[in-house]
C-alpha cells in the first residue's frame, strides 16, 4: 500500500521487528518520565530519519496509541511522498495561521488506524525562525495535548542548520538515526555534543543501514 512503510506492508520483516523493539524500549523509557513527543534526527542527509520516523509512527499506532507524525523538516521533508499524498499545506503554512482554531485542518488521516500526519508545507524563507517561534512552541504543546504520541521527522544536524536543535528543546526526547557503515564517528559525536549543548534529552541511537533495494531492511537500536 505504502512502499516505504514496511511495518504496514511487511509486518514480519526483520526491520519491522526491530522497529517494534525500538517502540517498546521507548515505552519503557517513559515509565517514570513523560515521553509523548519524540524527535527523530541524524547527523547527515539520507541516514533514514524519514523512513524510521514514519515506520516508528506506524508501530506506535499499531499498538493502539493515537499517533501524529509531523514533518518538521520544512526545507526538504518528504513524508507527503512516503504517504502518497501532496504537500499543498502543512506545518510551515499552519504557523502563519491562528494555530488554535486551524491546526486540525492541517492534519491528514492515513489509511493506517490511529495514525495521522502533518506534512511540511511550503518551504519558507526563514525555517529556523519559524521553528523557533513562540507559535511553534505553543503548537507543540497543543498537539501533545491531543495525541498520545507525536513523532517529529527533522532535518540533519551537521548541515550547519539549527532547525533540529531548536526542535530538540521542544520535545520530550530525541532519537538519533545513524547509518552505521557510512556515518563518520566524529560526525555522530558532534551531533551528540550539539544536542547535549542545548540540553536535549537523548533517548538513544538507531543504527540504520539501507542496503540496496527497498526490499532489504536493516536496523538496530541501541539505548
Ligand atoms: N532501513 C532501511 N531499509 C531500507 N531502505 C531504507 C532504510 N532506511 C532508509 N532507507 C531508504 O533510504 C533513503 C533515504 O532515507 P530517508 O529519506 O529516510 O533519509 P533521511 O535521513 O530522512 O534523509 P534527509 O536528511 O534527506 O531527510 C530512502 O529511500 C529510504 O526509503
Ligand atoms: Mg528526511
Amino acid at each position: 500500500m505504502y512502499s516505504e512503510l514496511v511495518l504496514n506492508d511487511e509486518p514480519k520483516a526483520v526491520l519491522s521487528e526491530t522497529i517494534r523493539t525500538l517502540r517498546t524500549n521507548l515505552q519503557f523509557a517513559s515509565v517514570d518520565k513523560e515521553l509523548h513527543t519524540i524527535l527523530i534526527t541524524s547527523s547527515m542527509p539520507g541516514e533514514g530519519k524519514s523512513f524510521i520516523a514514519a515506520n516508528l509512527a506506524v508501530a506506535f499506532a499499531q499498538s493502539g496509541s493515537k499517533v501524529l507524525l509531523v514533518d518538521c523538516d520544512i526545507r526538504k521533508g518528504r513524508q507527503h511522498y512516503i504517504f502518497g499524498s501532496h504537500n499543498k499545506k502543512g506545518l510551515s503554512n499552519l504557523l502563519l495561521e491562528d494555530i488554535k482554531t486551524k491546526y486540525n485542518e492541517y492534519i491528514n488521516e492515513t489509511k493506517i488506524k490511529n495514525l495521522s500526519v502533518m506534512f511540511r508545507g511550503m518551504t519558507p524563507p526563514n525555517p529556523s525562525e519559524l521553528l523557533g517561534s513562540d507559535k511553534n512552541k505553543e503548537l507543540v504543546s497543543i498537539l501533545k495535548a491531543n495525541y498520545d504520541i507525536v513523532i517529529y521527522d527533522s532535518a540533519p544536524i551537521n548541515a550547519g542548520l539549527t532547525d533540529s536543535l531548536i526542535m530538540s528543546r521542544l520535545v520530550d526526547g530525541v532519537v538519533i538515526v545513524s547509518a552505521c557503515k557510512s556515518t563518520p564517528k566524529n560526525l555522530l559525536m558532534n551531533t551528540k555534543k550539539s544536542l547535549q549543548n542545548v540540553n536535549a534529552n537523548i533517548l538513544g541511537v538507531v543504527l540504520n543501514r539501507a542496503n540496496g533495494g527497498a526490499k532489504k531492511y536493516y536496523g538496530h537500536y541501541y539505548g
